[in-house]
């Protein structure tokens, strides 16, 4: 059963260890980071984007897999299906078709327009037991060739929406999504500490974990960090497994075309993937 990613995340808070958010887009991703999680007893949480939603034929089909695979592979470890950088409609209709985590981003608008908007989904998360995450400050990443480096967000304005009761927020600290420019410089640390001063307990979270280093990834988790997005990661190790079965020409050999065998090698290369994530986050056996 898909569970609230709440408990999961105050246990890894407390524990000082980061539970890993892996972005699914089909089938073969998700069944990837299930068998991995269940493998390595680890609590998972299952990121949907609004994209990959309707690229795998809308929501309900993305909960009826999920469920499907948590019979069907005997999945006892604790998963939560989550909804990645949500609008408001979109977070109405993961919650009717049955995810247990949703994000709503309302880190674009004004920030009175945030805290409205993220009002109205709290109570409402709150009485069917679904985690809510919010966003302050805009994480940044490659749009048409450009990196943008983002916004760190404003420790007043982090306290605001963290006090209206959501389960875990994520502030841009210098993160980006997708691949990270040679010149980045580095997570601010500095703003981290000053939100969490702010906020308290709530658990936080880190997107764009692709690429970030493994001193800063632990880190962050030791200034409060308790959720950490991976996605770009996977598409990269994926894409490259796949590439190297083709170019060796493997899908010419025998029933080698077999789409079964050709997925299989950048199947393992996600598996290895969130295993290493895992590691550096410190979940492994704490389901
Ligand atoms: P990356 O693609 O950089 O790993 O970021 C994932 C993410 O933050 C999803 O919300």
């Amino acid at each position: 059963m898909l569970v609230s990613a709440k408990e999961m995340l105050n246990k890894a808070r407390d524990g000082h260890y980061a539970v890993g958010q892996f972005n699914i887009n089909n089938l073969e991703w998700t069944k990837s980071i299930l068998q991995t999680a269940e493998e390595l007893r680890a609590p998972v949480i299952l990121g949907v984007s609004e994209g990959a939603g309707k690229y795998m034929c809308g929501f309900d089909t993305v909960v009826g897999m999920v469920n499907g695979m948590l019979k069907g592979l005997n999945i006892t470890v604790p998963v939560a299906l989550h909804l990645d950088h949500g609008t408001f409609e979109g977070a109405k209709a993961c919650i009717n078709a049955g995810f247990s985590s949703i994000m709503f981003d309302g880190s674009h608008y004004p920030i009175e327009e945030n805290l409205k908007l993220t009002t109205a989904l709290v109570n409402t998360c709150d009485i069917l037991g679904i985690s809510l995450e919010a966003e302050v400050g805009a994480i940044g990443g490659e749009e048409d060739g450009v990196v943008g480096m983002g916004e760190c967000a404003d420790p007043a304005e982090c306290k605001m929406i963290a006090d209206l009761g959501v389960t875990m927020l994520a502030a841009g600290i210098g993160n980006i999504h997708g691949k990270y420019p040679a010149n980045w410089p580095g997570l601010r640390f500095d703003v981290l500490e000053n939100i969490k001063a702010t906020v308290g307990d709530m658990p936080l979270v880190l997107h764009g974990g692709t690429g970030i280093p493994e001193d800063m990834i632990k880190k962050a988790i030791s200034l409060g960090v308790a959720k950490i997005n991976v996605n770009t990661e996977c598409q990269l190790s994926f894409s490259a497994a796949t590439r190297k079965y083709i170019e060796e020409g493997k899908d010419l050999v025998g029933k080698g075309f077999d789409p079964r065998k050709v997925l299989a090698p950048g199947c393992e290369a996600i598996k290895a993937t969130v295993r290493e994530k895992m590691e550096i986050f410190g979940c492994i056996g704490k389901a």
